[in-house]
């Protein structure tokens, strides 16, 4: 070990040199001393911005409402603001790779990292949407399977300890894994998928989705609610992940059902209100410091579901 002489060096990293040690444990601790932050995808409204509401009133830190479209996000700022909330604003396109980068760069120079992300933007077939339903897989699951996926990868290692994942799913996913064949649904409940064959699985529905041919290749008829059984069986996957590789770190992802609520998504139906629907993810993402459950699971009206066992005589209209 070199013992560095110079009183004012902070080069040489060595920790004997004491302006080094310093410099290097005064940064350390204004990063792990700094406030909390937690960051909702899609929360310019329904219920991203339910989700931001219930934070800003029961989170001890900063809340990141993200938007798409800068300029609206500031507006929905200014609405909360005047209820006397006091959310931060950040550009997130979540299908952007270089949106989601400038996002990490945010929160690693102004947090050293995340406490908690909700990923909440998803999106729904349009009613009376002329896209063909392979066009229609496609661009669902890009947005609700892959780019939420590249959110999880990309944030995993910037969350501190006892951070917190909450992707929104949907029941929809849940009912419909068992339309899917006995073979899909064996790979897809079963403990030792990888990512890598969930990501293979997920192509090979939108190819055989555009192929005309994915009944017959024992998928069910639901965009959305394959690019939902995807996001679940994908936080499965991260949690036993992290169970393995590093559960000193005590972080929980789990997915979750906000219920069926009215927002832009469900108009003009929907029996919850966006506060309503807020209740899982916001509880999920407000497990104290030490939880171990739930991990992995998913989550409706506060009560982990069973992942595998079929809810009997399900029937679903492609939907949220
Ligand atoms: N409503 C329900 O009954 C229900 C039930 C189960 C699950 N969910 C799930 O809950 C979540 C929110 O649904 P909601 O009902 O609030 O829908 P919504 O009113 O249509 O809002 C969707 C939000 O996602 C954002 N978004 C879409 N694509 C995005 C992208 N590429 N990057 C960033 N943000 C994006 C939208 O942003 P813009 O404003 O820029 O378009 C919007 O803020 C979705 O994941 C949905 O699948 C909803």
């Amino acid at each position: 070990m070199i013992l560095c002489i110079n009183p004012y060096c902070v080069s040489c990293k060595d920790w004997w040199c004491a302006p080094y040690y310093i410099v290097t444990v005064y940064t350390l601790t204004l990063v792990m001393s700094g406030p909390q932050v937690v960051l909702v995808t899609g929360s310019t409204r329904g219920l991203g911005l339910a989700i931001v509401q219930a934070l800003c009133q029961g989170f001890k830190g900063d809340v990141y409402l993200s938007a798409r479209d800068v300029p609206r996000g500031a507006m929905v700022v200014e609405d909360l603001q005047r209820e006397g909330l006091k959310p931060k604003l950040l550009q997130l396109d979540i299908t952007d790779p270089v949106s989601i980068q400038a996002a990490r760069q945010h929160f690693m120079k102004e947090y050293g990292g995340l406490d908690v992300l909700i990923n909440n933007a998803g999106i729904a077939p349009k009613r009376g949407d002329p896209a063909s339903f392979g066009s229609q897989a496609e661009r669902i699951l890009q947005t609700n399977f892959f780019a939420t996926r590249d959110m999880c990868n990309e944030f995993l290692p910037l969350l501190k300890k006892d951070g917190r994942i909450v992707n929104v799913a949907s029941i929809v996913g849940y009912i419909t894994l068992y339309m899917c064949s006995p073979d899909l649904q064996a790979r897809l409940c079963s403990d030792d998928i990888t990512e890598e064959e969930l990501v293979a699985l997920m192509k090979r529905f939108v190819a055989e989705a555009k192929a005309g041919d994915h009944i017959n290749k024992g998928w069910p008829n639901s965009v959305y609610g394959v690019s939902k059984i995807g996001l679940m069986a994908l936080t499965r996957i991260q949690a036993r992940r992290l169970r393995r590789e590093m559960p000193q770190r005590g972080i929980l992802i789990n997915s979750c059902c906000p219920g069926w609520v009215k927002s832009d998504m469900t108009y003009p139906n929907g029996t919850k209100t966006p506060a309503e629907g807020a209740d899982t993810p916001v509880y999920l993402a407000l497990l104290p410091p030490a939880t171990l459950e739930p991990q992995g699971e998913f989550v409706v009206d506060r009560q982990v579901q069973v992942w595998a066992g079929s809810p009997t005589g399900a029937t679903i209209n492609e939907g949220p």
